[in-house]
């Protein structure tokens, strides 16, 4: 018989959006979407990317685990109130005007945590935000919105199929902070 390839995940660690958190998303999304053009992130796939594992075998994503196990870090509160559009990137985001320094520390442990696992390291400074659309070439005139507040008291693994459909993400696991 064929020995079956060794499995393989495409992870990331993330802020998932609780369900009222997520109809707040799904109404500025709704109402931008009559605005721009661009190819919408599907309601129940919004999230903050923490960071970004890539595709990992199981020893890598043991040691992810591992990593996120290690983490010990406050709740905080975080909200997002600006929509903002990277022209270069064109992409159409949610971010938060008042950056809470406990998302930054949650991000820079979690980095640190994974230094040493066979998974993808980001060199670049944690930014955070919350991707509503890709293909944005013009932002929307209207980027006023109400600020949605969002009390973050846990952080996922989720892993990323692609699919004719688009992507579909699985939380696999989940942390509480605080
Ligand atoms: P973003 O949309 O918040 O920027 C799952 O694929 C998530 O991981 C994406 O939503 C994206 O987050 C982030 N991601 C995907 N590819 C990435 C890459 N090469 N480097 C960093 N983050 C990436």
């Amino acid at each position: 018989m064929a020995e079956q390839p060794a499995p393989r995940w495409r992870l990331f660690f993330a802020l998932w959006p609780p369900d009222p958190v997520r109809r707040r998303l799904r109404d500025v999304v709704s109402r931008l979407q009559g605005q721009v053009e661009g190819r919408w992130v599907r309601p129940e796939n919004l999230h903050v990317t923490l960071a970004f594992l890539g595709s990992v075998n199981g020893e890598g994503r043991a040691c992810a685990e591992r990593a996120a196990e290690r983490i010990n870090a406050p709740s905080f509160d975080l909200s997002m109130d600006c929509v903002e559009h990277w022209r270069r990137q064109q992409v159409l985001w949610l971010g938060a005007t008042r950056l809470a320094p406990a998302l930054s520390q949650l991000a820079e442990r979690l980095r640190l945590g994974l230094a040493d696992c066979p998974v993808a390291h980001e060199d670049r400074p944690y930014r955070c935000h919350l991707t509503l659309a890709r293909r944005v070439r013009r932002p929307p005139t209207d980027l006023v919105i109400e600020p949605i507040d969002w009390h973050i008291d846990r952080f996922v693994l989720v892993s990323s199929d692609t699919s004719s459909t688009g992507s579909e993400y699985t939380v696999l696991r989940s942390w509480s902070l605080g």
